[in-house]
């Protein structure tokens, strides 16, 4: 089989003989010519089968094909105006490699609950690839942002005995008959690998056994979580401010045919400037109050509030200084108000919210102690953490990007599932 072909390269074999591998995602066969709309996964194309201009058993074959069936075309390559992506093949020969029988997905709408039950060929719509290729290109943005900035990758364990981010969302496992716990997030073993090589980070899974039914919440998530010794909660917000321009400048420049597709408009995004808005929680309860929100100061922003704020700013917003009993026991206090926690949350313009939160990490080992003990965690369950608080502690701070939330807005989509290959939500595992 030709392997050097690919859809994306059409313009580099303009009137040469080509063969494609791929699927007929759409097809309109008529008595004397069938148009086969192919996508070989790096793009799509358009073949036709031209009866007076193939032999007699090319065309029964062409008019054999079916949505999804698989093919091998070989045919000339040419410019063409009048097909959807510019270029055309026209087929010599056809070879249908497994016919497909009955594709559920057809062109009409359809319904969520279908979708999500069929996500196993959801994923191969022109829409959904082009979601695909843009989280794959975030995923190597962060990657490469982080590694030019001299950040090490190291993977934490996903397997647990302690909470990160509070015992209400744990998920809970049998480990040989110990309890353990799935992982929430890997920030406190980043923190112990900073003390080896100074700023690093993870990119895995995160679970949340959270029983929240909202577009912006997955039971299954990829988090990247980033974290650096010597790093104070102010260099810390410059440092995510970057990232996420960065991000935005990428896929601006490599995805202009994805966010076609999924007919993103892109304006918001290319006005996004540095340096983002900052407001404090005081400021942001003030700031809610007066659009209509009954959030009271102590509780934590709601979705509602989010979306409210959110709809108001055309760029990213930081949410600092929040009340120290709403966020994670690890935060700094703000020396000024012991009230106070310096945490961050990096909430997403058009409506979307919160995409990273982050801060400043307490570095003394008495308040940390005191901290485990009034918020009811078990010491003996940090003690690995409170040694790194024991021997050389220093300031230090980190931030968690959901990589979902990130993609979704980038997108611009309704819901997150959109935005993971294959979604877990509070009422579905399946597939
Ligand atoms: O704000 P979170 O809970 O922060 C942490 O877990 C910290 N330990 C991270 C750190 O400092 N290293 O989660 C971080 C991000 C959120 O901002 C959000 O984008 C995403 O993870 N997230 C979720 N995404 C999808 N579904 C959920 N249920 C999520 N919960 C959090
Ligand atoms: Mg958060």
């Amino acid at each position: 089989m030709n392997k050097d072909f690919l859809i994306k390269d059409a313009s580099e074999f303009v009137n040469k003989e080509i063969t494609v591998l791929g699927w007929v995602y759409n097809l309109r066969p008529s008595g004397s010519i069938v148009f086969l709309q192919v996508r070989d996964g790096s793009g799509f194309i358009q073949a036709t089968v031209v009866k007076n201009d193939v032999k007699k058993d090319v065309f029964k074959e062409a008019q054999k094909i079916t949505l999804e069936t698989s093919v091998e075309i070989t045919g000339l390559l040419k410019e063409e105006k009048r097909s959807p992506t510019g270029y055309e093949i026209s087929a010599k020969s056809v070879i249908i490699l497994s016919l497909a029988q009955d594709y559920p997905i057809g062109k009409k709408e359809h319904g969520p609950d279908f979708l999500l039950k069929n996500r196993h060929l959801w994923l191969r719509s022109k829409r959904q690839w082009a979601i695909l290729r843009i989280r794959n290109q975030i995923i190597q943005g962060i990657n490469e942002f982080l590694q030019t900035e001299g950040y090490t990758r190291i993977d934490t364990p996903i397997i647990t005995p302690s909470a990160c981010e509070g015992t209400t969302t744990l998920f809970e496992i049998d480990y040989f008959g110990q309890k353990a716990y799935l992982s929430q997030s890997g920030q406190l073993y980043l923190e112990a690998a900073i003390f080896s090589v100074g700023k690093c980070y993870d990119f895995s899974p995160a679970l949340r056994a959270e029983k929240s039914k909202t577009r912006r919440h997955l039971i299954e998530f990829w988090m990247m979580d980033a974290e650096a010794a010597f790093m104070d909660f102010s260099q810390m917000l410059s440092f995510e401010e970057e990232l996420i321009f960065f991000l935005i400048e990428r896929v601006l420049k490599n995805c202009r045919e994805e966010f076609k597709i999924i007919e993103r408009d892109v304006k918001p995004l290319e006005s996004i400037k540095k340096p983002f808005a900052r407001l404090t929680y005081d400021e942001t309860v003030k700031k809610l109050n007066e659009l209509g929100s009954d959030i009271v100061w102590g509780s934590d922003l709601g979705n509602d509030d989010e979306t409210m704020l959110m709809t108001h700013y055309q760029t990213p917003v930081f949410i600092t200084h929040y009340p120290a009993k709403v966020k994670a026991f690890y935060c700094k206090k703000d020396s000024g108000n012991e009230n106070l926690a310096l945490a961050a949350d990096l909430l997403a313009p058009e409506g979307y919210g919160e995409v990273i939160g982050g801060g400043q990490r307490e570095e003394d080992y008495q308040k940390l102690v005191d901290i485990i003990n009034k918020e009811g965690l078990k010491e003996k369950d940090y003690e690995w953490y409170l040694d790194l608080r024991k021997y050389g502690s220093v300031i230090h701070s980190g931030f968690g990007v959901g990589l979902e939330r990130l993609v979704a807005w980038i997108c611009k989509l309704e819901h997150v599932r959109e935005s993971i290959p294959f979604p877990r939500l509070l009422d579905r595992f399946y597939p």
